[in-house]
Order: structure tokens, then sequence, then C-alpha cells
């Protein structure tokens, strides 16, 4: 029987470019509703960029362009680069649009008249000079714990502490350097702390249907402590959709980006129905039969399993029939970094590598559950140019070129006593359970174990051999025709998984494109197929090397990776705030002379330079000032060999309090340039110039 199902991937950031991180989960998708087209089922698969927010608002200002123009440009970029992986959306959509509007005033206004929606003041850090409240990650001041400075407001990224943003010493904006006010403010509160929530999360979260099990003990945890209520509003200037008054007033409120993002899918949706001719409510009314999954990572689980489940079922809409959680990328094995170049674009993969040997090797990693995944380079090539090259496609290229050369395109009979083989190797509904479960793993060694079965006949049977050997013309066209046979099923198996291959080799065997019930039809005697075409190369590990380099180069090595926080209390506001943490506006503000002269500026002769055992992107500088010398670990590493640094006279503030580092007292700081277009790049002095001289 068809099944109608609906499938989403989280809708990605407008204010940053993809990277194999969120490739892990877009393939994944992709791969999936792919594997449910192909078993004839009505499946759409939607998503959309995820618009709204304060960082996109400060981003776009010191771009010196408007948050449309900001989206709209990102837009085009994500969607080049789905494009580029094979990521085929049947809709790819904003969230900034009317569709996404309306539904969001329904849900927000149903859960008022259901009571669940309640208005309280709350004080707030507050930005006197750029007139903005400041969401947690625009505050930054002293640790408390361990007194380093400019640390963000929810946690110290030199010791690790977790705290609020008032417990900040000295705290200022970072968006213009203020000095923060505590400031009331009205807010509305999505009251999950109702017992009709907790209740219906109870038993929505119990069922195993709905999440993994290692996903439903996380959610119990979360609800054994009790949900609170959660402020679903911010104030003006916000880049979003403004709160609608009860008058139709404006009220000066906006809904919260992760109000809106989730919803995002049913704009999406809607926008895909009005296109499509299709019924938005027979999938989204309470008793929908149609299915409805959300393919997710498990930093946003709070808020798929939790706060939209019963957002929708108390806004009288169906909730999601399954979320599917996924654990994070590593690469060989370690967070993505950006100084060690592993931190990837997708546009950066994809001028260097093919997509689909990326999605063949994450397919062979993922099984379904919320273990993290880690793409080890060298496992990378040797797995694709083993399996990928060496088993498969190496079984079209042995046998292809007889068919075309010695009889004319046109295949032969079948060797039934080796299809029967096959046959009893494979084992009914294995590879489509294993896809259906999102084991893809699973599915891939099946899959090579089939291969391996036509690999060996080939073998056995030596077609290079028979080629040279009268009177074996007919042992050799039906040798190559059953290749061709097993060829041919191979690549529907794998179709899900490499949809480009499978249609270049739908196109070398002359035939309509491959669908799941067509398995087991062997290609008919005196079919006529084309000329064999070179399918996919073997990865070049210089071609890699080539790709990290790029990586370790092109960007600004300042932050490392989003950093991602699973504390739950923390999920509402860093998750969305984290992407932009480092915007600033264009200038500071001013300072009088009086502060300018506080900063005790010398030139320093750097009298060595070094590695620090751990740390990713410090250098251990020995600073010659003439009449001292300080320690100093300066963010440098991705920019500067430290060997090269000897010698050389800079620019250090020498009177910055000394600061205690995981790795060692930091007394002072050396200056560099930097922004997106690179850097850091030291100062350096005119010649003349001596260690300890000041600067003013
Ligand atoms: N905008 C929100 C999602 C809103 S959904 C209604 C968001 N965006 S994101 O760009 O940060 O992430 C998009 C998806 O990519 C998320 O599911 C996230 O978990 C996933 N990933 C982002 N980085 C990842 C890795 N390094 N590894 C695996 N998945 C990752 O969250
Ligand atoms: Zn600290």
């Amino acid at each position: 029987m068809s099944r109608k199902i609906l499938v989403t991937s989280a809708l990605p950031y407008a204010n940053g470019s993809i990277h194999l991180g969120h490739l892990v989960e877009y393939i994944q998708t992709d791969i999936w509703a792919r594997f449910q087209k192909m078993r004839g089922h009505d499946c759409r698969y939607v998503c959309a960029d995820d618009t709204h927010g304060t960082p996109i608002m400060l981003r776009a200002e010191k771009e010196g362009i408007t948050p449309e123009q900001l989206i709209d440009r990102t837009w085009h970029e994500h969607k080049r680069d789905f494009d580029g992986f094979h990521v085929e959306f049947d809709n790819y959509y904003s969230t900034n649009t009317p569709e996404t509007r309306h539904y969001a005033d329904t849900i927000y206004n149903r859960l008022k008249e259901a009571g669940l929606i309640e208005v309280r003041t709350i004080e707030q850090f507050y930005d006197p000079v750029k007139e903005m409240f400041l969401p947690d990650r625009f505050i930054k001041g002293e640790c408390p714990k361990c007194h380093a400075k400019d640390q963000y407001g929810d946690n110290c990224e030199a010791c690790g502490a977790a705290y609020q943003p008032t417990d900040l010493i000295e705290p200022y904006s970072a968006v213009s350097g203020a000095k923060p006010v505590r400031k009331q403010s009205d807010h509305h509160f999505f009251k999950l702390s109702d017992p009709r929530c907790a209740d219906f999360l109870k038993h929505w979260t119990a069922d195993p249907a709905h999440v993994q099990a290692e996903a439903a003990n996380k959610l119990d945890e979360w609800l054994q402590a009790g949900l609170s209520d959660w402020d679903i509003s911010r104030d003006a200037p916000y880049f979003g959709f403004e709160i609608p008054g009860d008058d139709g007033k404006p009220t000066g409120k906006y809904y919260y980006v992760w109000l809106d993002a989730p919803i995002g899918y049913m704009g999406s949706f809607q926008n895909y129905c009005d296109k499509h001719g299709l019924d938005f409510d027979e999938y989204w009314k309470p008793d929908s039969t149609a299915e409805v999954y959300h393919f997710i990572g498990k930093d946003i689980l709070y808020f798929h399993a939790l706060f939209w489940p019963a957002e929708l079922h108390h806004a009288g809409f169906r909730t999601p029939t399954g979320v599917f959680c996924h654990g994070f990328l590593t690469v060989n094995g370690l967070k993505m970094s950006k100084s060690r170049g592993t931190f990837i674009t997708a546009e950066s993969y994809l001028n260097h590598l093919n997509p689909e040997w990326l999605r063949y090797y994450y397919a062979a990693k993922l099984n379904g559950s919320m273990e993290d995944i880690d793409l080890n380079l060298e496992d990378f090539t040797a797995r694709v140019n083993s399996d990928l090259v060496g088993k498969y496609v190496n079984i079209a290229s042995r046998c292809a070129g007889f068919i075309s050369k010695r009889f004319g395109g046109k295949l032969g009979e079948i060797d039934r006593a080796a299809t029967a083989e096959y046959e009893t190797a494979f084992q009914a509904g294995a590879i489509a359970n294993a896809y259906e479960e999102r084991d893809f793993g699973r599915a891939l060694r099946e899959i090579m174990r089939l291969a391996d079965v036509a690999n060996q006949y080939i073998a056995e049977k030596k077609p290079w051999e028979m080629a040279k050997q009268e009177g074996r013309e007919t042992e050799l066209h039906e040798v190559c025709s059953t290749a061709m046979t097993l060829f041919r099923d191979l690549t529907l198996y794998l179709k899900p998984v490499l949809p480009k291959l499978a249609e270049q080799v739908e196109a070398f065997l002359n035939i309509p494109p491959l669908a799941w019930s067509d398995n087991w039809a062997a290609l008919p005697t005196g079919h006529v197929i084309n000329d064999y075409q070179h399918l996919m190369t073997r990865i070049d590990p210089k071609k890699i090397e080539t790709m990290v380099e790029e990586n370790k180069q092109s960007l600004a090595p300042a932050p490392e990776a989003a950093p991602v926080r699973h504390a739950e209390h923390q999920q509402n506001e860093a998750k969305a705030e984290v992407a932009a943490s480092e915007e600033k506006s264009a200038w500071e503000s001013f300072i009088g002379i009086d502060d300018f002269t506080k900063i005790d500026l010398r030139i320093a002769r750097i009298a060595n330079a070094e590695h620090v055992e751990g740390a990713d992107k410090l250098l251990k500088l020995t600073l010659d000032l003439g009449q001292e010398t300080r320690t100093v670990f300066a963010g440098i590493k991705a920019a500067y060999a430290p060997e090269t640094l000897v010698g050389r006279l800079t620019v250090m503030v020498a009177n910055l309090t000394p600061r205690k580092m995981k790795f060692g007292l930091s007394e002072g700081m050396v200056l560099a340039a930097s922004d997106e277009r690179g850097g850091p790049f030291l100062l350096a002095p005119d010649s003349g110039a001596q260690p300890g001289m000041r600067i003013k």
C-alpha cells in the first residue's frame, strides 16, 4: 500500500555556510526520502532556511545590507550547496514568508485561546547605546570563577564554568561595548509547566515510534526535572514576525526565532501544496493518516520532541509520526576545527571531490542511532576506493567493453546458475528493511556482500581469458551479459545513496529509471546497451590534502566550530545565538584619550615561540621588553609557524592583568589584525623601534 509521507530536515540558519557537519543530516534525509520514493510511496521532502533572530539582524547591519538581502543571498548559496550534493528537496523555502507567518499566528492564537500563553514582566540586560535587549551570547565580561576576561554571558571558554550573564564581572555589550543596564520588559511565555503539557508529553515521548530509545531516556530526564515555561517573545529591534495584539494593534514584540523555525516546516509545505494542488490539512489535521518525520541533530532534540509536539497538540494540529535524531560529525576523531582545516564547507568540498563519495561514506557510517559519526579521511579514501570503485564499478568496467566490441552492444543469454546463486545470497527484504530503519550501514554491507558474489563469479569465469580464446564467444557473451544484469541489480539498491551514478548507469544500460519493484528483472536477451563510459574514479588522497589546506587558509581562525551546548537550561538561547556570537557593530563606541592612555602598548621582541601541547589555536611566545621578558599565549597558530616568528619585533599590551589559562599564565597580549578576509596578521613597527619603547 502506498504511504503518504512528509519528511523534513532541520532548517539551517541563514547566516552561515553549509558544512560537512550539516550534510550528515541532509544527505541522510535525502537517502531516506529517495528510498521511499523508489518504493513507490507518495513522499515529499521539504526544508527551508531559518532566517530570523538577532544574529542575522546584526550580521546584515554589519555588512551594510538589509536582513532580507542577507537571507536572500544565503538562500541561493545554500541551495547551490544542496544541489551540489544531490540533496533533492521537493521544496526549499524560507521562514520569512507569509505562509510561515500565517501558521505562527494561528498556533500562537490557538495556544492563547487554550490559556497556554502568559505575559510576564522579566528583567534582562539592555544595551543603552544600541538600545536593545541583549541575548546571553551578546554579553561579555570577566568570568566570575577564573577571572578570564571577555567571556560570554553563559559560560567561560577558559575554565568551562557555566553561569548567568548577571554573574559576570564588569559585563559589557558585545554589540556596542557599552555597560549593560538591567531593564524590565513584558515577555510572552508558552506555559509548558501547565500539567496539560507535561501529561501530554509524558505519553507522547513514551511511544517508541515517536523517538529512539536513547532520545526517550534523555527526554524522560528533562520531563522528570520539570519543564519551565518557554519565553517565546523578543523585543524590538528584532528580525522576525511581530506578535499580533488582541485588537490587531502592534505589540512591539516578536516571535523568538525558535517559535517560528519549526513552523517553517508547515510554511514550506503549504507553499509546496499551493504549487502542486495538494491538501495541506490532509497532512496536518489531528487524525491525519499521512506520516510526518523530522530528521534532526541531537542538539535540537529538546525543541523537536518537547516544545514542538506540545505546541502542535494544543493548537489542534497533528503531531510528528517520528523524530529521527542523529549524532554529530567529527573529522579524524576530533571536533571539526578551523585551525586543523577540518571545518570543511560544502562549497570547498565540491571544489575538490565528488559528492557521491561523501554520500557513500556517510551512508556506510549511519545506523539510525544518535552516536556521533566520524569522517576519518584515510578511511574515507580506502572505503570509497575499495567498495565503490574496486567492487561495484569494477563489475561494469571489466565486462562492458566486450559487449560493445564483440557483440555490437547486444546482450546475450543470462547464466541462470549464477543468478540463482546471487538470489540465494540475497535476503529478501533485508536491504529495504535496513533503509527503512535508517540503518544505511547495514544496507550497504548487504549490498557489498552481493557485489562480492558478482565479483567472485567474474573472477572464476575470467572473461578476459575467454576473449583471447577461440570458440568461447557464447560463453563470453553469457558471462558479460550476466555481469551486466547483476550490475543493474546492485545499482538499484545503491540508487538512494548514489542517485547521479545510478542515472549514468541507467543511461549506459539503456533502461528506464530504476524503481524498487524492478529488482530481479534480468536484462532481456537482445537488449542493446550503450558504450561504457567511465563511471567513477578513485579518490586521490592529494585532493583531500589540498582541500584541508584550503580550509586552513581561507577561513578566519577566530572561533572553533560553533560550540554545541547540551546543557538543557541553555538550549533556548545559546543555540540560536551561537552562530553569530562573534558579531559586533563596525566600530567600537568612542573613548576619551584618558581611557586610551591607560593601555600600555610596548614594542616587544619575540625571543621565542613554540607550540603548546593540546592547544589548537595557541602559540606560546616569550616576549623581550628590554627590561624584562613576558610569556604570552597568542591565538595565532593557524597563521604562523613558530620558527618564523623568533627575532621579530611586534606590539604588545604590557599592562593587561595576567590571565590564568589552561596552559599557564598569560602576561599580556600581542596585537594582530583580522576579519573574515583573513588574518591574524601580527603588527610590526618601523625599523629603528627597540624592545620596550612605549607606543602612544
Ligand atoms: N536553525 C536551527 C534548526 C531549526 S529547525 C526548525 C539549527 N540550524 S543549524 O544550521 O545550526 O543546524 C541545522 C541542522 O544541522 C541541525 O539538525 C543540526 O543538528 C545539524 N548539524 C549542524 N552541525 C552538525 C554537525 N557538526 N554534525 C551533525 N549535524 C550537525 O539548528
Ligand atoms: Zn572562567
